[in-house]
């Protein structure tokens, strides 16, 4: 039986760290055990400029600690006023990495988002031409679509006619939560990839509704039918490149998780290699997970695979992580309803396992 595991320094390709005290707390838990990540703009107002984004990117770098080997890579957030200049401009300049698209209303911070496609054109059209990729929340907003089928949905109202108009676009159909999501990136040419979660490759919509509803397990796109978990598991440890990590943790005060109005976001950071290592272990696939955490995003982006190595053992099993303390409130860490057995092996000063 495997019980080290050694790979590339792995990247998270979609991640919230949030700012002030929340900030301070979390950076420091994604940075212990990620090289880069890909840091969401859906902060209170949107990161929607490039000097905004440099800014952000300097108050994520004052939050880490000094030995932290760990680039933010950062996104701007797209709005119907966003200038296709400045999106190509940041884009070359390296301050920004791709760019987000919010459906308005559809998940937290998304007010500021795209409610009509037309209106942003001639900025994809400018990406493309770039190669700026773009990432996507990928679920309409429309009342009438039942919030299980937001996803499906998207894909042929938004993705499909978006693709054909802009056929250049590089896209990342992000935290994918259907087995039509699997299919659509599947079935597409390589200009498209998926990410997916630690927390959807466990969760069914079970797990947040039956006996009792658990807070802690409402995200968005909110978790399905097992049938389209399995869906994911299977992309994620079949070795396609074009499926890579990206853990969408998002961590929220629990006085606002656990409310009458409950806020949408699994705070993963802290386990969500551990997860993901159970699930390629269960799978059988253990030799395929470098490619989904270290290698695929990396690709895709067109980034060099980190240089030194992360470490995971299994041993015992592990006490649940419990609660993060943050400045802004206790913040749970998420839960995957069984034992963990996976620990990363905490680095030496120079990067090598102790
Ligand atoms: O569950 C989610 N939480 N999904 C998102 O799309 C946004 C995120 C957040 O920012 O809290
Ligand atoms: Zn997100």
């Amino acid at each position: 039986m495997t019980d080290l595991l050694t790979i590339a320094r792995p990247d998270d390709w979609h991640l919230h760290l949030r700012d002030g005290p929340m900030l301070a707390a979390v950076a420091p838990e994604t940075a212990r055990h990620f090289a880069r990540a890909l840091v969401m703009p859906n902060l209170v107002p949107p990161v929607v400029t490039a000097a905004g984004a440099a800014a952000y990117r300097a108050r994520i770098l004052e939050a880490l600690p000094r030995e932290a080997a760990f680039t933010p890579l950062m996104t701007l957030y797209l709005t119907e006023a966003t200038d296709p200049a400045e999106v190509v401009a940041a884009h070359a300049a390296g301050v920004v990495t791709a760019v987000k698209l919010y459906p308005a209303g559809a998940t937290t911070n998304s007010a500021s988002g795209v409610r009509e496609m037309d209106r942003v054109m001639p900025v994809l059209e400018a990406m493309a031409e770039a190669g700026v990729p773009l990432c996507i929340h990928g679920e309409v907003t429309d009342p009438e679509v039942d919030i299980f089928d937001r996803e499906a949905v998207f894909l042929t109202r938004v993705l499909e006619p978006l693709r054909r108009r802009v056929p250049g676009l590089r896209v990342v159909l992000e935290h994918v939560t259907t087995a039509e999501g699997v299919e659509y990136v599947r079935g597409s040419g390589p200009g498209i990839a998926g990410t997916l979660t630690a927390h959807h490759l466990v969760l069914t919509r079970n797990h947040l509704l039956a006996g009792g509803i658990r807070p802690h397990y409402y995200c968005l796109p909110v978790a399905k039918r097992a049938r389209h978990r399995d869906a994911l598991v299977a992309a994620a440890t079949s070795g396609d490149g074009r499926f890579f990590l990206g853990t969408d943790s998002a961590p929220h005060p629990d006085g606002l998780k656990e409310h009458a109005c409950g806020c949408a976001g699994c705070f993963t950071a802290p386990v969500a290699l551990a997860v993901v290592a159970a699930v390629f272990e269960a799978a059988g696939a253990l030799d395929r997970l470098e490619g989904f955490v270290s290698r695929h995003g990396a690709a895709f982006y067109g980034l060099p695979e980190n240089a030194g190595t992360l470490t995971l053992r299994r041993g015992e099993a592990l006490p649940p992580a419990g609660k993060l303390v943050t400045g802004a409130g206790p913040v749970t860490v998420f839960d995957p309803g069984f034992a963990l057995h996976w620990k990363v092996v905490p680095a030496r000063a120079g990067g090598a396992a102790a």
